[in-house]
């Protein structure tokens, strides 16, 4: 919690402050290094009514353009979070950052849109997105949704055609844990498989056994151990390996493309690199929590430090994130996500007595573009290309709203961060700009800042100020048929005819 713009809501682009005005600026970026996931270059950037107009050296422009000087720094679009929880209602309490606290976050971390998981009310998809649509109110940075599929029947299946024809949504996550609550069966998820495929929408799956996982919880209460470490213990890497496999095959079936959110275990991320390696369209998402720490923090004597680590899938033994950080820099997995879906520590209270009751999630809305870069750039693991691939064009492009998303090219939004590689960042409860008392990354530190976010053609947040104006922040339809549907059924009848050969000789043999 930052006090500063939390508490006394200093920078606040509201008309009370008076900090923005109505119309938006131009603004001139010059002399840094341009970066798109396939192209870097040094180059000058021009942005008119929050749209980028020019890109190419030398621009010349007149006295009432603001000049921000990117030399020596890189220029690159703002980060897109395909995976973040704000203002979620999730076991019996609510998320502490709501659409604007845990955007302005965001914004001050480099990332300059999200998409948010729906979840039905009730099963009702409709009453689901005015709930969001409601909850989004103040936001202050552009935003999709994704929506949970938790039920079957007829009115289901309609709406999530009215999801996609008429309300903007192009993803549908399916939760095959959570028993009790979000988790869904074998048969639903077949049924959800074969929609998305026939609307053009990609299926997601957050993927652990979620049966076992209960089988598990069990078993830990039955021994006695009741803390946070129950938690990793209850729900091991297995449990996710199997639940990746069978949403995989069941999708190849299907034959409809398939999203693995928050994969955090060799397990399955080696599920992944099977099928990608057969041919069959699997994207990996890996978190920015997963990547960088392991479990040991969930052994921690003191329940408000280990509680805060509680996440599903959980936190793996190390060796994991290396492993995924392998994965990312290798192209088995695609694209970063964080799972953002922070509580403070009196929320993680509620499991004090019971792991089952602590409230799952962590942050990193804010983190991850500078512990990504940090972490695979910094190191040398990845290149600057490929950073802005992970952090933001993928995104743009399975979710089909490239190039107008993740890219500084003519024409695009203008979101875009300049980062300055020889500066450094720290990462603290105490100053970060989200609502909790803790951090998963509490500590950490490492070279390069985003010193400048514009979002929406606005300088947002400039030399540790930030100036965001709740409901700026815009909802970007999503359309279906991204360039993961491209060609599919081609394939597939290539597949249906190689299963057929055999079928006919046999029939002509008898
Ligand atoms: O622990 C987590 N991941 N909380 C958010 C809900 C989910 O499973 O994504
Ligand atoms: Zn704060
Ligand atoms: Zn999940
Ligand atoms: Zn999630």
């Amino acid at each position: 919690v930052s006090s500063q713009f939390c508490e006394a809501g200093i920078g606040y682009g509201d008309s009370e402050c008076g900090v923005l005005s109505s119309s938006m600026s131009k603004i001139l970026i010059k002399g840094g290094t341009v970066v798109n996931a396939h192209h870097q270059e040094i180059a000058d950037v021009y942005v008119q009514d929050g749209i980028i107009v020019a890109v190419k050296p030398n621009i010349k422009v007149d006295d009432d353009v603001i000049v921000l000087d990117a030399t020596g720094k890189f220029v690159m679009p703002g980060g897109i979070d395909p995976h973040t929880h704000l203002a979620f209602d999730f076991m019996s309490t609510q998320t502490v950052d709501d659409f604007f606290s845990g955007q302005a976050a965001a914004l001050a971390g480099g990332t300059t849109m999200h998409i948010d998981f729906v979840i039905p009310v009730n099963g009702s998809l409709s009453a689901g997105y005015e709930a969001y649509t409601e909850k989004a109110k103040n936001a202050c940075m552009d935003y999709g949704f994704h929506m949970a599929i938790t039920k079957w029947d007829e009115i289901v299946s309609r709406e999530m055609e009215i999801m996609v024809k008429e309300k903007g949504i192009n993803s549908f996550k399916f939760f095959l844990a959570y028993k009790g609550s979000l988790m869904i069966n074998d048969e639903l998820l077949l049924e959800g498989f074969k929609k998305c495929k026939s609307l053009g929408a990609l299926a997601m799956v957050h993927a652990e056994n979620g049966d076992a996982v209960f089988e598990g919880q069990k078993r830990m209460i039955e021994l006695g151990i009741t803390g946070p470490e129950g938690h990793a213990l209850s729900r091991p890497a297995v449990l996710e390996g199997e639940a990746t496999g069978r949403a995989i095959r069941l999708a190849g079936f299907v034959n409809t493309p398939l999203y693995v959110v928050h994969v955090m275990s060799i397990d399955a991320m080696e599920e992944i690199a099977k099928a990608r390696k057969s041919g069959q369209r699997v994207v990996g998402e890996p978190v920015v929590s997963g990547l960088l720490l392991d479990d040991s923090g969930l052994w921690d004597p003191d329940f408000t430090t280990a509680a805060k680590f509680v996440m599903s899938p959980p936190l793996r033994p190390s060796g994991h994130g290396k492993a995924l950080q392998a994965a990312l820099s290798t192209g088995v997995l695609q694209l970063v996500g964080t799972d953002h879906c922070r509580f403070n520590s009196t929320q993680k209270a509620l499991g004090i007595d019971d792991f089952r009751k602590i409230p799952n999630g962590v942050n990193g809305i804010e983190e991850r573009m500078h512990l990504l870069w940090d972490t695979m750039v910094e190191s040398g693991q990845i290149s600057v290309t490929d950073y802005v691939r992970l952090t933001s064009t993928e995104c743009a492009r399975i979710f089909n709203i490239y190039p107008r998303k993740g890219a500084i090219l003519a024409g695009s939004d203008a979101d875009i961060i300049i980062l300055n590689p020889n500066s450094s960042f720290e990462i603290s409860a105490s100053s970060d700009h989200s609502r909790s008392d803790t951090n998963v990354f509490e500590g950490r530190g490492g070279k390069g800042k985003v010193e400048v976010t514009i979002a929406g053609g606005r300088v947002v947040w400039e030399n540790g100020d930030l100036t965001v104006a709740p409901g700026s922040g815009k909802y970007i339809d999503m359309p279906p048929f991204s360039y993961l549907f491209n060609g599919i059924d081609k394939e597939y009848a290539k597949y249906l005819s190689s299963l057929q050969a055999p079928v006919k000789r046999f029939k002509a043999t008898t």
